[in-house]
């Protein structure tokens, strides 16, 4: 198979190195990709956003599947495009990416799938002295979340009325998220230990893969700001095999069910981001892609063939017995721009990368290739990702931290606690 692979970050990279192995690839391309994917497939220099470069892309070198890694080619259309041009895609059309690409959406398809999540209401920025009101009454702490997408960063946990108010006014009357603000929820604040799991899905039909934990916050214990990530292991211990025949039954298969009857059938990856509450789990958001950096960890703990998988997905005949769980363990630190998710310098001269284990992969995410050396280009820059073949987290994050040890460049920033929480679960 010509396989294309839309997306620049340390997803792409790890879909990009997971693909690589199947026996049934052909030619590996990546559209724009990273100097990291550049080693394994050809980088294209298209934007994503142009969607007739792209079909010209895929007829020209003869694409039989195309896998969108990102969220906005998503929300924009680019599977619809391509499919009514008779490619195979794995990623949803438009109509389905709305699961992420609107809070209220995914809720009114919770709702009518009867799928746990946390309590909510609905406002509009014509609603904002009621929103005003509703706060001060509320119990602390909630969540405030604008609609649509804010690249992680419209999600706000209020512990007060003021804390309340000011996200109100962020959201509703500042924009700062523009459109993607026009509504809001203020959500039931949920207690547990949070995971991610995806599943891939063929519009009716879906195969989980192993559970992973993300650490969205910029500082170690979970403080401060919440990033695109710092780090991930794999399998999350949390999700026990009981626990997984649940999120299965309760959240995957009622959600895809009421996506199909909405005529939104979703092929892809659906990813939902759960917390695992004494009363079972329940549905924090959905993604309508895979999650980055749990991506790195979780394609690094399962054995098959991935291609495959996506490919059976793609034309609606999902083959779920393609791959499983390896029995291992993975764990993922990424390593930052001093500074991020804040302003940040950039420019700096990565070192160390070809000093690491063969059980360590570093997967690129904001980097760029200058006269044969490595630049850090962004505010995530590389996620250092050690596997091991048995299930111990402990030593699979000594491994992660001693090969960061040999990585340096100037302003460089990691969490030092990633999978301390399943290590002390
Ligand atoms: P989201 O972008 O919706 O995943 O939210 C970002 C982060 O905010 C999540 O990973 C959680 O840590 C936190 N969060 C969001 N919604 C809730 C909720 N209802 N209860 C508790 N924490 C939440
Ligand atoms: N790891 C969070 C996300 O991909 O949205």
């Amino acid at each position: 198979m010509n396989v294309l692979i839309i997306g620049s970050g340390g997803r792409e990279h790890a879909l990009a190195l997971k693909i690589k192995q199947s026996p049934n690839l052909y030619n590996l391309y990546i559209m724009p990709g990273n100097p990291g994917t550049s080693y394994i497939g050809e980088n294209v220099n298209i934007n994503p956003s142009s969607q007739n470069n792209v079909l010209n892309f895929c007829a020209e070198k003869e694409i039989d599947l195309v896998v969108i890694g990102p969220e906005q080619p998503l929300v924009e259309g680019l599977a619809d495009v391509l499919r009514e041009n008779k490619f195979n895609v794995f990623g949803p059309n438009k109509a389905a990416a709305q699961i992420e690409a609107s809070k209220a959406f995914a809720k009114e398809i919770m709702e009518e799938a009867d799928v746990p999540t946390a309590d909510f209401i609905e406002f509009s920025a014509k609603n904002y002295n009621l929103a005003k009101g509703y706060v001060k009454e509320k119990k602390y702490p909630c969540v405030i979340k604008a609609d649509g997408l804010a690249a992680g960063k419209g999600v706000f946990v209020c512990n007060s009325p003021d804390e309340a108010e000011e996200a109100l006014k962020t959201i509703l009357l500042e924009k700062t998220f523009g459109e993607s603000g026009e509504k809001l929820l203020v959500e039931e604040f949920l207690k547990g230990e949070e995971a991610s799991v995806f599943a891939i899905c063929d519009g009716e039909s879906f195969v989980c893969l192993p559970s992973s934990q993300d650490h969205k916050r910029i500082g170690d214990n979970d403080t401060g700001k919440n990033t695109g990530g710092m780090g991930a292991y794999a399998p999350a211990p949390v999700v026990t095999p009981k626990m997984f025949e649940e999120i299965k039954n309760r959240i995957f298969a009622p959600t895809l069910k009421t996506l199909k009857k909405n005529n939104k059938p979703f092929i892809g990856c659906l990813y939902a981001g759960l917390m695992i509450t004494n009363d079972g789990p329940k549905v924090i958001e959905f993604n309508c892609r895979f999650g980055d950096p749990e991506t790195q960890v979780v394609l690094s703990v399962i054995e098959g063939d991935f291609l495959r998988l996506l490919y059976t997905a793609a034309i609606g005949d999902l083959d779920k017995k393609l791959v499983k769980y390896n029995g291992g363990a993975s764990v993922c630190v990424v390593a930052a721009s001093m500074g991020y998710p804040g302003s940040y310098k950039k420019g700096f001269e990565i070192t160390g990368l070809d000093e690491l284990p063969f059980d360590i992969i570093v997967y690129h995410a904001g980097t760029k290739k200058e006269d044969e050396k490595i630049l850090t280009n962004g505010g995530r820059v590389l996620g250092v990702t050690s596997t091991i073949p048995k299930y111990d987290l402990t030593i699979a994050k000594e491994k992660a931290y001693k090969a960061m040890k040999k990585i340096n460049f100037e302003n460089i920033y990691y969490r030092r606690d990633i999978a301390d929480r399943a290590l002390n679960y």
